[in-house]
């Protein structure tokens, strides 16, 4: 789980370079790297140790090495031991070429075994050195930059991307992409380059994503573009809709409130960057046309919350594309019989891109040698760099355990993913499309604004109250079910308290015996008339065992509002949105009664932000 982040231009890099890779240092590493070009002479110098950043920190006090252009990287071994000669940056024979890079290149045994052969000498067993020495014996040959790099990159197999500085080339970067993310950070006579635009978002709002296959040419002023036959290609330019502040709580108590609270722009930011990619979303997104509009069927794969999030999406693509759609828990798909579905796209949905059963199943998938997507919020995760394609929601970092906007983001990615599809398959036109990409934003209001509306009452009465309980039911039916799977989850993980979530149609099959004054129930109506209808039923049958009713209702739903003890009501909405709409104010109650009872909120007991072993 690799991270590279560079800079060229008019101030020195070094203090970026470092900072941007703590950013992303949440996602571990076991060694760490710096180079840059000494601002007068243009030598190469660097610096590696092993271990955290800070140890690579205390060596510039008494190696201060910085320049105008620089690269920086932290390793997580996968060839060669963490050692400071394994850590990047990696060089050519003469060092005066400098790589970090991540991913794996898949041949380089057989392209060391060549170099070796042809008088290059290796000093570490990374096969990131490959690299270097590889564009050291092309630039000899050709003496053109672009040539030599359109040759390398015919030469490498695998996933990767990687930034090269070079003597040679002193007021310029190379980046390199394949299935593996890169970014730049557009700014000011200056140039931030990094696996996670997280890295620079403190620094500019204005990111260009590399396309899958291509290379870039970065200059302090400029950037030019090429994909690996050397065509230029355009150069697009994309508003990161907020600054990422990490280990900033920006004035609230918890992470998980503030990331509540940034649901309504991560839904906006993300709807506007799916919208801005739509002339060339299969190129970006790293799936052929073909793939799409050939599509059949459907598996969304995922774990906890994104599980849930799959299971809400199984609406969207079964009702918007007509595409018959198969969910899977990842821990469980892996030990079951797999049959091989032709015309079929399967998408691993993941906030962190590294949850490792929902890894394996892709992996799985992958060895079937069918297409693959990744849905994910970290640009430069694991699952970014497997998958055949990656949609990025825009949620920003989520700190908080607890997932919350990464939740409203997938929900909405997938909404927008489903209607794409369609239009694909021209079932529905642009007009559609565009009104669907209008639902998400008005459905974002609808959930800022629900929060605000219930707020007080939550704060005074409702979260100490409910704070009381040691257990709750949770019902929901058609799509709101997964939805009260995902609710009473939120609120076993923040609060300690047990909850059980049914169908509200097994009720009678058994559940029913649980139902009396000591347990509240929470239902999430639906407004499908015929659906409502049965919740009110079972609302009712709820009531007469004297459960205590919170039900997340619609307006005008009047038997329901009128049964329920605590009714939290909600504007109408587009159907298949309602979990969206809801999931606000649904994290906000549960959040406020974790509150009351004084948990450790962001990091509750026993639990991990991301799930990294199965
Ligand atoms: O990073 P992922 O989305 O793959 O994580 C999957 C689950 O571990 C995660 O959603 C977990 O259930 C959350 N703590 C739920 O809030």
């Amino acid at each position: 789980m690799c991270s590279v982040v560079g800079y060229i231009g008019k101030d020195y890099g070094r203090n970026f370079i470092i900072e941007g890779l703590s950013r992303l240092e949440y996602r571990g590493y076991d060694s760490a790297g710096f180079a840059c070009l000494h601002p007068e002479n243009n030598r190469l110098l660097y610096c590696k140790a092993e271990g955290r950043l800070q140890n690579l920190a205390a060596k510039f006090v008494t190696n201060p090495i910085d320049g105008h252009i620089g690269i920086g990287h932290t390793r997580w071994s996968t060839h060669g031991k963490p050692t400071e000669t394994n850590a990047h940056p990696q060089f050519d024979c003469q060092q005066i070429i400098s790589v970090v890079h991540n991913g794996i290149i898949e041949n380089h045994h057989q392209l060391r075994v060549q170099l070796l052969e042809d008088g290059h000498v290796f000093h570490s067993d990374t096969d990131t050195e490959i690299i270097a020495h590889l564009i050291e014996s092309l630039l000899k040959k050709h003496n053109d930059l672009n040539r030599a790099i359109v040759q390398l990159v015919a030469m490498l197999e695998g996933a990767f991307s990687f930034i090269c500085i070079m003597e040679a080339y002193p007021d310029q970067m190379i980046l390199v992409r394949k299935r593996s993310p890169l970014c730049i950070g557009m700014g000011d006579d200056e140039m931030f380059v990094a696996s996670d635009a997280l890295a620079f978002a403190e620094k500019t709002q204005k990111v260009l994503f590399l396309q899958d296959e291509s290379f870039a040419i970065v200059r302090r002023n400029g950037v030019e573009i090429y994909d690996f036959k050397e065509k230029p290609l355009p150069i697009m330019i994309h508003e990161l809709a907020f600054d990422w502040k990490a280990g900033d709580k920006r004035g609230h108590k918890h992470f998980m409130l503030k990331e509540i609270y940034e649901q309504k722009r991560a839904i906006h930011a993300t709807v506007e960057f799916l919208a801005s990619l739509q002339d060339d979303l299969w190129g970006h997104i790293g799936l052929s046309e073909e793939v799409i509009y050939n599509l059949e069927r459907l598996s969304l794969i995922g774990c906890g919350t994104s599980w849930h999030a799959a299971r809400i999406a199984q609406f969207f693509f079964e009702n918007i594309c007509n595409i018959p759609t198969r969910i899977y828990l990842a821990s469980e798909m892996r030990y079951m019989p797999f049959f091989r579905e032709s015309q079929s796209l399967y998408i691993a949905i993941s906030q962190s891109g590294e949850t490792a059963d929902t890894l394996e199943a892709l992996r799985m998938v992958s060895s079937f040698n069918l297409p693959t997507l990744a849905l994910t919020n970290v640009a430069s995760s694991t699952m970014v760099r497997e998958a055949d394609g990656f949609l990025l929601t825009q949620a920003g970092h989520e700190i908080a355990v607890a997932s919350t906007k990464a939740f409203s983001t997938q929900l909405a990615a997938l909404y927008w993913l489903a209607h794409r599809i369609a239009y694909e398959k021209k079932l529905i036109d642009g007009q559609a499309m565009e009104l669907a990409e209008d639902d998400l934003l008005i459905a974002a209001e609808v959930l800022e604004n629900s929060i605000e509306n219930y707020k007080f009452i939550i704060q005074q009465k409702l979260a100490p109250f409910y704070a009381q309980f040691k257990q709750s039911i949770f019902l929901g039916r058609h799509i709101s079910y997964p939805f009260a799977l995902e609710a009473a989850l939120k609120l076993k993980e923040v609060s300690y308290i047990f909850a059980q979530c049914y169908p509200a149609g097994e009720l009678k099959h058994g559940p029913l015996a649980l139902i009396d004054e000591h347990i509240p129930v929470f239902i999430f109506s639906c407004q499908d008339q015929v659906i409502y209808r049965k919740l009110v039923a079972n609302a009712q049958e709820a009531k007469a065992r004297g459960g205590h009713i919170v039900a997340f209702c619609f307006e005008g739903q009047q038997e329901l509002i009128d049964l329920a003890d605590v009714p939290f009501i909600f504007p109408r909405c587009r159907a298949l949105l309602e979990p969206l709409v809801m999931s606000g104010l649904m994290q906000y109650f549960v959040y406020e009664i974790a509150n009351v009872l004084g948990c450790e909120i962001d990091k509750p007991r026993n639990l991990a932000k991301s799930v990294t072993v199965e």
